[in-house]
């Protein structure tokens, strides 16, 4: 039909224009979008400009929205709880300075990771649109979780297929500077379980899904999921299986939470904008899976 598709890396990730997402698409586009999105999983819409509530729309064809933790004593910048802020900018559209919780909290997006993990409802897609972009760095680093999967020596394969690790998101925000969550905290965001390997359903294809927020792997010492969690993001990581995307004022990028990991790159925040605004689209297959989570108390 009337998309054009353009690999961005010989192993995943494709540009795709012809298509105005700020418009219900009809079966037919849907159909060759879901077709795109399940063989690139990371594809990016160069060019569209869109608006708070036609991201949203779009992104509630594929699931229901997580909502973004609210930080007591910090109002959101954007207008609905379904739009993660994934900028440097405050409520006033002011640069965050150095030590302000928001910065602090979006630092964590520079680990390896792959949005929800640490839910037992992760992300299905999630959808960042480019409004502010600064004038170096801050690109996005994607990873293909499918062609490292396959690229793995077959005994490492045996050796971690059927394991199951844990995930929470205390661990990546303890990465980071040794963040500890008050019982609060850990209570509303508690840890997740999920196999280290899966098969992706849109390619049935055997995925890697890992990241940084993996606290330890089921029945090994803490010690021993560290270190083969650290050689396997080592791996998946590998040039090779990575496209960096270098944004533009109006992209959207879609990813495949379930098949891939991401990551942000330094740029100078303290001094030039960067306002980018995410969707997440839930992984329920049936809407009644759902449950709202508890409004979090800090970041
Ligand atoms: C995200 C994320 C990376 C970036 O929005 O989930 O990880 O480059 N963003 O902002
Ligand atoms: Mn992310």
């Amino acid at each position: 039909m009337g998309l054009t598709i353009k690999p961005l890396h010989p192993l995943f990730a494709a540009s795709v224009i012809g298509v105005d997402l700020k418009r219900p698409p009809d079966a037919a586009m849907l159909a060759e979008l879901q077709q795109a999105f399940d063989r690139h999983a990371v594809v990016v819409f160069p060019g569209q400009f869109i608006d708070n509530e036609s991201q949203m729309a779009f992104s509630r064809l594929f699931g229901p929205l997580e909502l973004m933790p609210l930080v007591p004593g910090k109002p959101p910048r954007l207008p609905h709880r379904e739009l993660f802020d994934v900028s440097n900018l405050d409520e006033n559209g002011r640069i965050t300075p150095e030590t302000d919780e928001r910065r602090i909290y979006n630092l964590g997006n520079r680990l390896w990771h792959t949005d929800g993990s640490f839910r037992k409802i992760g992300a299905r897609y999630s959808l960042l649109s480019a409004h502010i972009v600064p004038p170096s760095g801050a690109d996005t680093e994607f990873a293909d979780m499918r062609a490292a999967w396959d690229a793995l020596p077959e005994a490492m394969k045996k050796r971690i297929d059927g394991r199951i690790a844990e995930h929470s998101i205390w661990t990546s925000r303890a990465k980071l500077g040794g963040y500890v969550p008050t019982s609060q905290e850990l209570r509303a965001r508690p840890p997740a379980r999920h196999p280290l390997v899966r098969t992706h359903p849109g390619s049935k294809r055997k995925t890697l899904y890992i990241a940084d927020h993996v606290s330890h792997i089921v029945g090994m010492p803490v010690e021993e999921g560290q270190a083969l969690l650290r050689e396997l993001i080592e791996f998946a990581t590998r040039p090779e299986f990575v496209y960096a995307h270098r944004w533009m004022p109006g992209d959207i990028v879609l990813w495949d939470n379930r098949c891939t990991m991401h990551r942000a790159t330094p740029f100078d925040d303290t001094g030039h904008p960067r306002d980018m605004r995410r969707t997440t689209a839930l992984d329920v297959e049936e809407p009644g899976e759902w449950v709202e989570e508890p409004v979090v108390v800090a970041p």
